[in-house]
């Protein structure tokens, strides 16, 4: 197996527009590439289990957000057999705040995948990656090239960018992902290709900014279509989104004077399910704020917060507004809900939105580098 590491810096070739030369991004990540993490010194081979995991986590959120929890995982479950032998709700309450519970239910059944169908080894080929839960196209290359080595194209969005503005391709994104993608594999070098990606994806998130990129210190700068053109901000153009039409609704925030929270688990099917929720109405479009109290979870003197809490789903956005209430110390809790100490909130497979709800009700502190 090939192992990535430093090489030896030959004179960079004079660049020309349009014609980027492989190794100058080599040589600039040999020097500059961020220290996360997951990586492994240069000249070693990283971790598979190391690699997916925090390809996992990244498709969630920032580099900066996942840091933390990657080392929280870690810690709980240094081996992809201690994640697989884990219980699903531990997984998820580990998980709780990274958001899309989908992931971590795929985390866990890859896991068990690896474990038993693979003797514990993930398999090093992009085909064989794919097969497992929650491996898309994206992430089975991003793995092949940084954990194996493999001769594979993986494109987000940082590596997106900085193709479409190298090349200054005017087709809109989605449309321009054929093109990004071609000229992205007849760029890759011979060897080396985690360092490739890594290096890309490194350039796209510290040099080749959305705003404001630091063209003069680029390795690519003369190469760089875009910037010869001095029209780099501009791409890569998007097509118009279409937003979702806003859901509204209501959340009930019942708290008992002994320090406890009215929660309930969501229905195992469907959006956010078998997370814990507080007692909420349905998000709906024509929701009634006049009604809004007919869906309290029990009989109290709820009390109305000022303000909502916004949340944007993948598909829609959503603003919640929030009744908060207190109850004696030894009130039952309805069927189908339960009592849980504020203090294990935390703990709880808490999805984000019911955690601003939380936030708001004064219960919890704000999620840690969340965007
Ligand atoms: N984004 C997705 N995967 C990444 C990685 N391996 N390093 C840095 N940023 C990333």
């Amino acid at each position: 197996m090939k192992v990535s590491g430093a090489a030896v810096r030959k004179k960079p070739k004079p660049a020309q527009a349009g014609v980027p030369d492989p190794q100058a991004l080599l040589d600039w990540y040999d020097r500059h590439r961020r220290h996360l993490p997951w990586r492994s010194p240069p000249g070693r081979q990283a971790d598979p289990y190391h690699v997916w995991l925090s390809e996992i986590m990244l498709q969630q959120t920032t580099v900066r957000a996942v840091g933390p929890y990657y080392v929280k995982f870690l810690g709980l479950w240094p081996t992809v057999a201690a994640l697989a032998a884990a219980p699903l709700d531990d997984v998820l309450k580990a998980w709780a705040g990274l958001g899309y519970y989908a992931r971590a239910r795929n985390l866990h059944a890859c896991a068990a995948a690896v474990a038993r169908e693979h003797g514990g080894r993930f398999p090093d080929t992009e085909e064989g990656l794919r097969a497992l839960p929650g491996i898309g196209g994206y992430t089975s290359a991003a793995i092949a090239a940084i954990a194996f080595d493999r001769r594979a194209v993986a494109i987000d969005g940082n590596i997106e960018r900085v193709v479409a503005r190298l090349f200054a391709i005017e087709t809109e994104l989605p449309a321009a992902k054929v093109e990004i993608r071609a000229h992205a594999d007849a760029l890759l070098p011979s060897k080396r290709f985690g360092d490739f990606t890594q290096g890309l994806m490194d350039l796209g998130a510290t040099i080749c900014t959305p705003k404001k990129p630091a063209c003069g210190i680029c390795p690519w700068m003369d190469a760089c279509v875009a910037r010869g053109r001095d029209d780099v901000e501009s791409l890569p153009r998007k097509a118009p989104k279409v937003e979702g039409k806003l859901r509204r609704g209501a959340s009930f925030v019942a708290t008992r004077v002994d320090g406890f929270v009215l929660v309930r688990t969501r229905p195992s099917k469907g959006l956010l399910g078998g997370m814990t929720e507080v007692p909420s109405t349905a998000w709906t479009h024509d929701f009634d704020e006049d009604d809004a109290l007919t869906h309290a979870p029990l009989k109290a003197k709820w009390r109305k917060l000022p303000g909502v809490v916004e949340h944007g789903f993948t598909h829609f956005p959503l603003q919640q507004s929030v009744y908060v209430a207190e109850l004696p110390a030894k009130t039952k809790a309805p069927d189908g809900m339960r009592w849980v100490a504020a203090t294990e909130l935390h703990g709880e497979a808490l999805p984000n939105v019911f955690r601003k709800v939380v936030v708001h009700a004064g219960l919890l502190a704000r999620p840690p580098g969340k965007r």
